[in-house]
């Protein structure tokens, strides 16, 4: 899995490839908002502005393409900002929350962090545990069970003696929904 390392925090965390940034991070308790953000935050709709993360040396496939949002909301900010609730991990990287608060020696930080090999990890979900696999027979069961019209599924229509709809002399179903009361 891709491992995200923390800058800040000295803290490497893995992740299932696709995870939402922000999600990993508060997940394991890392502070990613400032005050500003502490004090009122969006919960992850690319509104508040105020996730930001610096990937400074991610390779570009490390994260998610730019969503519009952060197209528009980032012109003025380091173009290795990104917000976290808008980013998707797809590789191992280095993030540094709360860029906008600084770090002291914050290039020693970054290149303590680079000094260890960060793991590629594998870029795929891991397979379902052995047991827990569904086959094809299965799912084409489940369909079929569920397909409208069969038996199983008109079983669950299927009139009620008494039913609300049910003509009582032609025990016809099938009255309009605004007939049935
Ligand atoms: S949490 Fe509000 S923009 Fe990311």
């Amino acid at each position: 899995m891709p491992v995200i390392r923390f800058v800040r925090e000295g803290l490497d965390v893995e992740c299932y490839p696709g995870e939402n940034l922000r999600e990993v991070a508060l997940r394991e308790g890392i502070e990613l908002y400032g005050l500003k953000g502490k004090l009122g935050n969006c919960g992850g709709c690319g509104q508040c502005i105020t996730c930001f993360v610096d990937v400074e040396g991610a390779a570009p496939a490390a994260l998610s393409p730019l969503t519009a949002v952060e197209e528009q909301k980032l012109r003025r900010r380091p173009q290795t900002w990104r917000l976290a609730c808008q980013a998707l991990v797809e590789q191992s990287l280095l993030v540094l929350t709360r860029p906008q608060t600084g770090l002291a020696d914050r290039e020693a930080a970054f290149a303590e962090a680079r000094g260890h090999e960060l793991p590629a990890g594998p870029t795929a979900w891991p397979a379902p545990p052995p047991g827990e696999e569904e086959s094809d027979d299965d799912r084409a069961d489940g369909q079929l069970d569920d397909a409208p019209g069969s038996e199983s599924a008109m079983g669950d229509l299927a009139p009620q003696p008494g039913a609300p709809g049910l003509s009582a002399t032609s025990g016809e179903a099938g009255a309009p929904a605004a007939d049935r009361r």
